[in-house]
């Protein structure tokens, strides 16, 4: 750590250098000082896990690899995560290496088929901590074929259930619409995380996603918050992602995190090498962006 002190609109301020460089108490990419977030402790016992579905029915915004990359960067620090598919695409499946359509059973014979038992379906993947729910095309069919069930809103939650006090976190990837299965995860979910491109139109649609939260939140999930607002693709090197990450900032304040994820092709190379940044290219800034991530996650209380 290295102390400086640093001119911040006339005030003087003392900054410090945190972990990855960050400098903590001086402007961070979101305009506010960046806070420190400091080591995770370690923990000694697991669960019952918070469930945090990563949610915008935007697609191309960053959620499937804030699914991977953010589970990783939680289960480097001893969490037990458990990352659930619930895109069709299986996109996530695909990006930790298991390919989903070999796959005899996945996350859509757990929710039609009451007798299957969820831990059956869980797989471990080649990273330590890091299990995954599978999802492949199978799970299109059953926005359809939920509509006819009681509780229909209630089953992922129920599905999900036994495996709690298995976890520390459960990070649900939705998929790119505010359809049944994302009012699933909704309801099923403790907090959202919102990934927001840092693209001029990244605003457009959040407010019916924060709508359809809010409905959730009234009539099927009472205690179901935002945790934050995630600016992803961030090029600290144009103004135009400078000014959508202050326009985001306008319009949700503290809900943003601090911690911004910066655009780089190591992205879309991990996942064709199948493998989360944090073991690709492990001392990448983009590796780091999602550890500070984490940590940012368990300071404000997020995460365990
Ligand atoms: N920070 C980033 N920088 C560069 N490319 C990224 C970044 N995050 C995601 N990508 C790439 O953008 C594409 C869409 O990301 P993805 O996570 O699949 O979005 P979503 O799940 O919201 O549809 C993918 O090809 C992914 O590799
Ligand atoms: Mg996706």
């Amino acid at each position: 750590m290295t102390n400086q002190t640093q001119e911040a609109g006339g005030l003087s301020i003392e900054v410090v250098e945190g972990f990855d460089g960050v400098r903590v108490g001086a402007p961070g990419p979101t305009g506010r000082p960046m806070p420190n977030f400091p080591p995770p402790p370690q923990l000694l016992t697991h669960g019952p896990a918070r469930i945090i579905a990563m949610c915008n029915q935007k697609g191309g915004v960053g959620k499937t690899t804030s699914t991977i990359n953010l589970g990783a960067a939680l289960a480097e620090v001893g969490r037990k995560v458990l990352l659930v598919d619930f895109d069709p695409q299986g996109a996530l499946s695909v990006g930790l290496g298991i390919n989903p359509h070999e796959l005899e059973k996945t996350i859509y014979n757990v929710l039609l088929e009451r007798h299957i038992d969820v831990r059956t379906v869980v797989r471990a993947t080649a990273f330590d901590n890091l299990d995954l729910l599978p999802a492949n095309i199978d799970l299109s069919a059953a926005e359809v074929q939920l509509v006819g069930e009681v509780a229909r809103e209630q089953v992922l939650g129920r599905t999900l259930r036994p495996l709690l006090d298995d976890y520390d976190v459960v990070l649900i990837d939705c998929q790119p619409s505010l359809g049944l299965l994302t009012v699933n995860a909704l309801t099923a979910a403790h907090g959202v995380v919102i990934p927001l491109e840092c693209e001029f139109f990244a605003l457009r649609g959040v407010a019916l996603l924060v709508e359809t939260i809010e409905k959730v939140k009234d009539r099927l999930n009472p205690g179901l918050e935002i945790d934050g607002i995630l600016a992803t693709m961030y090029d600290p090197r144009t103004l135009h992602s400078r000014e959508v990450v202050a326009r985001v900032v306008d319009a949700f304040g503290d809900q943003v995190f601090h911690t911004v994820i910066g655009r780089t092709v190591k992205f879309p190379d991990a996942s064709v090498a199948a493998e989360p940044i944090t073991t690709y290219a492990s001392s990448h800034s983009g590796a780091y962006a999602y550890r500070l991530l984490a940590r940012e996650l368990i300071a404000r209380g997020d995460a365990a």
